[in-house]
């Protein structure tokens, strides 16, 4: 969406402040020997809060409040009684959400406890390459350059990214257009950034590999080798010069 109303500039803010708070709650809650479905439902209180409602059931019929992926799960886990979180597990957590017709969309990997599996490497890698990026968009921007900023990013930190998954647009739903803000440059996306629009940038990056595919559950997507791919995203506005990151409660990320 594009802000054209104070309306929409307070709106943006609260659905981003919501999911931003949630995020940051629920990975302050979540400990070894947790399941991930306590932790979503916990995620659930805290929109609850702030009478928002998780976006990934309402808009897509998800079976979770929020998605929680562990290790070699990239995105779009399914909060389950049955997954027990483990020192060192790679956890990814996303969580968006509507407030009063308004959408948010906020995510972030992290090492639970100890770095057994020294993965915290990848994750700073990651967060830090969102944060490089989102400083690259303004206003007239190619969204191709960002794109390959991030790859390049990726690359000279040993890492390789996810070429099927992406940022887009969000607002007034949790996807618009733009739809694909790649981790790559993609040659055939001609589009621009534009002033006053919404968009959720995301990172994912991996030790290894190149593609996710989805599993037999029908929503969780891994790569299929043994890599490991962690994801950033904050929900932000365009402006002329620095975006407003609506989702920087959440300091955490
Ligand atoms: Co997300
Ligand atoms: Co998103």
């Amino acid at each position: 969406m594009s802000i054209t109303s104070e309306k929409d500039l307070i709106g943006i803010k609260n659905a981003g402040k919501a999911v931003a708070i949630t995020l940051k709650k629920m990975r302050e809650f979540a400990k070894p020997g947790m399941s991930t479905k306590t932790l979503d439902e916990y995620g659930l209180s805290v929109l609850n809060e702030f009478g928002a409602v998780p976006a990934p059931m309402k808009e897509y019929n998800f079976p979770g409040f929020t998605c929680i992926s562990v290790n070699h799960e990239a995105c779009h886990g399914i909060p389950s009684h049955s997954r027990i979180l483990q020192e060192g597990d790679l956890v990814n957590i996303d969580v968006s959400a509507e407030v009063d017709g308004y959408y948010a969309d906020n995510g972030g990997s992290f090492v639970l406890g100890k770095d057994m599996q020294g993965l915290e490497p990848l994750v700073k890698a990651s967060k830090e390459i969102l944060q490089e990026a989102i400083g690259q968009i303004k206003d007239r921007v190619r969204i191709s350059d960002v794109g390959g900023f991030i790859h390049q990013a990726a690359k000279k930190r040993g890492y390789t990214v996810i070429k099927n998954l992406c940022g887009h647009g969000v607002g007034r739903k949790l996807h618009e257009a733009p739809f694909e803000i790649a981790c790559f440059r993609d040659r055939l996306n001609r589009g621009r950034f534009r002033r006053n629009s919404v968009i959720a940038l995301e990172t994912f990056i991996s030790t290894k590999a190149n593609f996710v595919y989805e599993m037999a559950d029908g929503w969780t997507m891994q790569p299929k080798d043994n890599s490991f791919v962690a994801q950033h995203e904050h929900t932000l506005i365009v402006t002329d010069g620095e975006p407003i990151i609506v989702t920087a409660d959440n300091e955490i990320y």
